[in-house]
C-alpha cells in the first residue's frame, strides 16, 4: 500500500534530497506526493518548460525506494500568466479576485484552460515512461478558499450555453423556472443572469436570493464547470499514460458535485486534517468524511493529505497528542483508505503555512511524531491483508446528495436548520450505536436500511428505485421536508409530502417551523425545537404523537409498510438521544446488530476482522475482547488513550 507523505523538493536545498529520502525509507515511506504548486517554477516563461529539477529529485528519491504521485500545478497560477490574461475570478459583487495565494482562476477562462491543458500535457509527455511515476493527481483541491463559484464575463457566457443546451428554448426556462413572477422573463439565452448580489440580499443572509431554479442550474454550472476542467487535463494526460489518475478531495465540502467529479477519476484520494486552527472535529464527523470519499465510486480511496503536526495559517491548532496520529491512520484505513500521505514531510520556515507542520519540524530532526508515524506503518504491514480491496460490511446507507445539499442552502425552510447536520446527526446516531453505515447515493439494495432525512429534490428514475427497494423489502427512513422540489427546485403541488406520501402512507396536513420547543410522546419522547409536521396516516402506523400544541395527539412519527418493506416517517427534529433510540428500533426490526460502548469508542466491522479505536484522551475498557491482529496476543479490551486494536472476528 501507498505510505508516504507530500514533499517538496523544491523548498529544499539538492544538498538535503538524499537526506530527506533517507529518512523517508527509515520511516518505512515508499511514495511521496509533489507537482502541486509548482507552475511558476517548470513554466518560468509561457511555453518554455524544464522539469530538470524534479527528474533529479525523483532519481534521488528512486535511490531509497520511494516513488511518486505527481500533480498537475494548476492551482497556483504563474504571475505571467495573471499579467498576460484576465483569468481572475469575479465576485458576486463583481469585484475582480486579487493573485497572491492560489486557486484566483476561472474554470471558465479559456486563456487559463489553455495553459492548464498545455502544462499537464508537457508533465504528462514528459514524465509518462518514468517508472518511478506511480500515479497522477489533477489540481489540488477544486473549491477551495471558496473559489467553485465566479461570475465573471467568461461563466456568464458559459452559463447561457449551458442552459441552452439543457433548456432548447427560452420559453420552456421561462415556463421552468417561473420567471413570470416579477416580471423576469428573459427574452434569450443570451440574456440570462448570473445570481449575483441583488436588491434583496440584504433580507437573506445566505446571499442565494434570487429565483430559485437560477440558483439551482448555477450551481450545477458550477460544478459541472470544475468537473470540465478536471477532465481536459484528464484526458491530456491519458494520452501519454495510463497511469491511474486521481484528484484529492475535502471530505464533507459540497460546492462541487463529488459524485461527477469522481466518475472518470481512477481513485479517490483526499485530504484530511481532524483539528487545525479552524477547530478540532468530532470524530464521527471524520468518520463521515471518510464515509462521504468511500461513497464516492463505492470503492476505497487513499488520503492524499494526512494531517502529520499542529495546524494552522496564522494561529495554531493543538499539537497531535501521542496516540492521535497513529489512530487518525488507523481510522482512515477502518473506512475504507488504502494508502496515506502525510502533509507534509517537513515544515516550511518560510510562505503562508509556515505555521503546518508535517512529520518533522523546521530543524529537520525526527522526533515524536515521526517515530509514531514509522510504527503505524510497521502495523499496516501486518495488517495489509485485511486492508486493499476490502469493504466493510454495512447494513445502512445515508443518502447524500449535492442536489438536495444546495436546494436546502437556497432555501432553509427554518434559520435553525442545515441539512448537512440533519444528515450528520442520523449517521453520527448510527455510528455512536457501532453500526457499520455508508454515504452515497444511487444504489440501494446492497443495504438494509437507507436513511434519506430531509430528501427534498428526488429525481423520478431515484423514486422508481427507492420503492423498487422497499417493494422488495428494504426499509426507508425519511423526514420532514423529504419530496417536496422537482429537479428545477420547484415545490411540487401534490399533497405532501408529496414524492414520499404512497410510500410514507400518510399526508402531511400543515407544518410549522418552530418559535418554542415543543415535546412528543410515544415510541420515542423528544423535545422538538425546530420543525413540526403534522401529519394524517393514511395506511401508515402511528408511532409517536405531539403531547402539546395546537397539533397535540396528531401524529408526528409513523411507519407503514409498503410491499414486503417499511417506511419510516419522522415528521419533526429530534433531540440526539431520542434519535439514537429510534435509530435502534430500526437496527433492531431489520436484524441489524448495534453495540453498546463506553462513549468515543468506535468499532468498524470487516471480513474476517474488527477494528476497535478509542478516540478519549484517557484509558478505556471497551467491553471488546479477542486476538490482536498486530500483536498475536490477547486483547482484554483495554485501550489506552486514543489506543487502536484490530482483532480477528469470532
Ligand atoms: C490543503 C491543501 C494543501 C495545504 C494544506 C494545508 O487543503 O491541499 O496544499 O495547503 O491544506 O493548508
Amino acid at each position: 500500500m501507498v505510505f508516504g507523505a507530500c514533499y517538496y523538493p523544491e523548498h529544499w536545498d539538492r544538498s538535503e534530497w538524499a537526506h530527506h529520502a533517507k529518512l523517508m525509507r527509515e520511516a518505512g515511506f515508499n511514495t511521496i506526493r509533489t507537482g502541486d504548486f509548482v507552475w511558476g517554477l517548470v513554466e518560468k516563461e509561457e511555453g518554455i518548460f524544464d522539469f530538470s529539477y524534479l527528474d533529479e529529485a525523483i532519481g534521488v528519491l528512486a535511490q531509497e525506494g520511494i516513488k511518486v504521485v505527481l500533480c498537475t500545478p494548476t492551482a497556483a497560477p504563474p504571475k505571467w500568466l495573471v499579467n498576460k490574461y484576465d483569468v481572475l475570478q469575479r465576485d458576486r459583487y463583481g469585484r475582480k479576485e486579487n493573485w497572491g495565494t492560489r486557486r484566483e482562476c476561472c474554470a471558465n477562462s479559456e486563456e487559463y484552460r489553455i495553459r492548464s491543458v498545455k502544462i499537464a500535457e508537457e508533465m504528462a509527455k514528459h514524465f509518462a515512461h518514468n517508472e518511478n511515476v506511480i500515479a497522477w493527481q489533477i489540481d489540488n483541491e477544486f473549491g477551495c478558499h471558496n473559489s467553485t463559484h465566479c461570475y465573471c464575463e467568461n461563466c456568464r457566457k458559459a452559463f447561457s450555453k449551458w442552459l441552452e443546451k439543457k433548456y432548447g428554448t427560452i420559453d420552456s426556462l421561462n415556463r421552468t423556472w417561473g420567471t413570470v413572477f416579477w416580471s423576469l422573463q428573459y427574452s434569450s439565452f443570451a440574456d440570462v443572469i448570473l445570481p449575483v448580489y441583488n436588491a434583496c440580499e440584504p433580507e437573506n443572509a445566505h446571499g442565494w436570493s434570487h429565483n430559485p431554479s437560477l440558483d439551482m442550474e448555477y450551481r450545477r454550472f458550477a460544478s459541472d464547470s470544475w468537473v470540465h476542467f478536471q477532465k481536459l487535463q484528464m484526458n491530456a494526460i491519458r494520452k501519454y499514460t495510463d497511469k491511474p489518475v486521481t484528484h484529492n478531495f475535502m471530505g464533507h465540502f459540497s460546492d462541487i458535485d463529488y459524485y461527477n467529479l469522481a466518475e472518470e477519476l481512477d481513485f479517490v484520494a483526499w485530504d484530511n486534517y481532524p483539528d487545525n486552527q479552524w477547530g478540532e472535529s468530532e470524530y464521527e464527523y471524520v468518520s463521515m468524511a471518510h464515509e462521504i470519499m468511500r461513497g464516492l465510486k463505492d470503492r476505497n480511496y487513499i488520503v492524499a493529505e494526512q494531517q502529520s503536526g499542529p495546524c494552522g495559517w496564522d494561529t495554531f491548532g493543538a499539537t497531535p497528542e501521542p496516540g492521535q496520529l497513529r489512530l487518525w491512520t488507523h481510522q482512515a484505513i477502518a473506512h475504507g483508505g488504502e494508502g496515506i500521505l502525510y502533509f507534509r514531510f517537513k515544515t516550511l520556515p518560510y510562505g503562508m503555512e509556515q505555521y503546518w507542520y508535517g512529520v518533522l519540524d523546521h530543524d529537520g530532526l525526527p522526533r515524536r511524531r515521526y517515530y509514531e508515524i514509522q510504527k503505524t506503518g510497521e502495523e499496516l504491514k501486518k495488517l495489509e491483508p485485511y486492508i486493499t480491496g476490502v469493504k466493510n460490511n454495512y447494513d445502512v446507507l445515508i443518502v447524500r446528495s449535492y442536489d438536495n445539499i444546495w436546494a436546502h442552502q437556497i432555501k432553509r425552510h427554518t434559520k435553525d436548520f442545515d441539512y448537512e447536520s440533519l444528515l450528520y446527526s442520523y449517521y453520527k446516531a448510527n455510528v455512536d450505536l457501532n453500526i457499520d453505515t455508508a454515504v452515497s447515493m444511487g444504489k440501494y439494495t446492497d443495504y438494509k436500511v437507507v436513511y434519506m432525512p430531509g430528501y427534498n429534490i428526488v429525481h423520478p428514475e431515484e423514486m422508481n428505485k427507492i420503492e423498487e427497494f422497499v417493494k422488495n423489502g428494504g426499509t426507508l427512513v425519511t423526514t420532514f421536508r423529504s419530496g417536496t422540489r422537482d429537479a428545477y427546485n420547484n415545490l411540487l403541488t401534490t399533497t405532501l409530502p408529496c414524492a414520499f406520501a404512497s410510500l410514507a402512507g400518510i399526508e402531511v396536513e400543515e407544518f410549522t417551523a418552530l418559535r418554542k420547543g415543543v415535546h412528543i410522546e410515544g415510541i420515542v419522547n423528544s423535545e422538538v425545537k425546530m420543525w413540526c409536521d403534522v401529519i394524517r396516516p393514511v395506511t401508515a402506523k402511528v408511532l409517536s404523537i405531539y403531547s402539546e400544541g395546537y397539533f397535540k395527539n396528531k401524529a408526528a412519527i409513523t411507519v407503514n409498510v409498503y410491499g414486503k418493506g417499511r417506511v419510516y416517517y419522522i415528521g419533526c427534529d429530534l433531540e440526539e438521544e431520542a434519535l439514537k433510540r429510534l435509530v435502534r428500533h430500526i437496527g433492531e426490526r431489520c436484524g441489524i446488530e448495534s453495540m453498546d460502548t463506553p462513549e468515543g469508542v468506535e468499532i468498524v466491522r470487516r471480513d474476517g476482522c474488527v477494528i476497535i479505536m478509542n478516540h478519549n484522551d484517557h484509558k478505556i475498557q471497551t467491553g471488546i475482547n479477542g486476538t490482536s491482529l498486530i500483536s498475536g496476543q490477547n486483547f482484554d479490551g483495554t485501550l489506552e488513550a486514543y489506543g487502536v486494536e484490530w482483532i480477528v472476528a469470532e
